[in-house]
């Protein structure tokens, strides 16, 4: 009888082991606007490998390159409800967040200079800038530098006059509509994945990007002209949904947070390269005339620029904006 038991009581457990359904993956939804070939992709691409291998297949990254899921506003407020779990928008773009501070990266020239920008972003101000994210239930894990912007247009741009009554796109931050009406033009908020079109049916005459960008989107191929300009630079956050995020086990949140890290090094590493190559492989595409500024050019720029400084102390309030200067180490440039 006893024996009998033993038997059935085996049975049933190698029932209930074989039957049982296995732990199926945590999904971690990666949306973004650019190409997979972008630094951003790459580093997407980078980190699904990286975070499925350090969690044993405990978690499943799918990543959704080119506004394929969401466009620019629409991840921000996905990643709020909670409908995908990682995003790396430009901070330029917080502004539907109700997070107006970033912008404030987007004074023209305060980040031109690679050793300002790095010193900004290590700097422990980040921190106040990480807690107003957070009070919108979103958490920055890193932050990814794409280096500095060129324009493109369809028009050459020289001198800042050349600016006056064209219509440039722009991303979400008031920085960068002051700036650009600062030279004349009429700024536009276009989504990332509607520039090609706006560029080509001439809803926009032109736009600021990094060469990665302008090679893996073929702007090249409805903008004519291109300025080594370095006025501004593109910043991404790594972000996630504040909630999802510390609701994982540490035996999946530790591997993540290496995966996260050991992509931001690639991306840092990685994005520089890619810009350079990337002006390179535009230039051979012979469809784009180039003009590199001369010294006086750059000086007329910065004249014409340096006054969006002054009136944005309206918005920020002076204090703030020589907090930035002195945690990036930018000293105003005398015109
Ligand atoms: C842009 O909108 O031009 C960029 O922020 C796109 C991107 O994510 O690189």
């Amino acid at each position: 009888m006893k024996r009998l038991a033993l038997v059935l009581g085996a049975i049933l457990a190698i029932t209930f082991v074989a039957g049982a359904p296995a732990q199926s993956p945590i999904i971690i939804k990666f949306s973004h606007v650019v190409s997979p070939d972008a630094p951003k992709g790459k580093a997407s691409l980078l980190f699904k490998q990286l975070a499925e291998k350090y969690t044993n297949g405990k978690v499943t990254v799918e990543v959704y390159p080119n506004s394929s899921l969401y466009k620019d506003k629409e991840e921000l407020e996905a990643l709020q409800l909670g409908s995908v779990q990682l995003l790396a928008p430009s901070i330029s773009k917080f502004g539907p967040l109700g997070v107006k501070e970033f912008d404030v990266f987007d004074l023209p020239y305060l980040m031109s200079d690679d050793a300002h920008a790095r010193q900004m972003l290590a700097s422990p101000i980040m921190a106040d800038f990480n807690q107003k994210l957070e009070a919108k239930g979103v958490t920055p894990l890193a932050y990814w530098d794409n280096g500095t912007y060129v324009y493109t247009a369809n028009k050459q741009l020289i001198m800042p006059e050349d600016f006056r009554g064209m219509k440039m796109r722009i991303q979400g931050s008031k920085v960068l509509d002051a700036a650009a009406r600062q030279l004349g033009a009429i700024p536009q908020i276009i989504a990332f994945g509607e520039l090609y079109q706006a560029l080509q049916t001439g809803v926009v005459d032109g736009e600021d990007n990094v060469p990665s960008n302008i090679l893996t989107q073929k702007f090249y191929d409805v903008q004519k002209y291109l300025t080594v300009s370095n006025h501004g630079r593109l910043t991404y956050s790594l972000l996630t949904n504040t909630k999802f995020w510390n609701s994982l086990p540490p035996d999946v949140r530790e591997p993540l947070d290496r995966a996260v890290k050991e992509s931001t090094q690639f991306f840092n590493d990685t994005a520089a390269k890619d810009n350079v190559d990337a002006l390179d492989r535009i230039k051979a595409t012979g469809k784009v005339e180039f003009h590199v500024q001369t010294e006086a050019e750059k000086k007329a720029w910065i004249a014409a620029l340096m006054p969006v400084h002054k009136e944005m102390e309206a918005r920020f309030g002076k204090d703030f904006i020589e907090k930035i200067y002195k945690a990036s180490g930018f000293v105003p440039p005398q015109s």
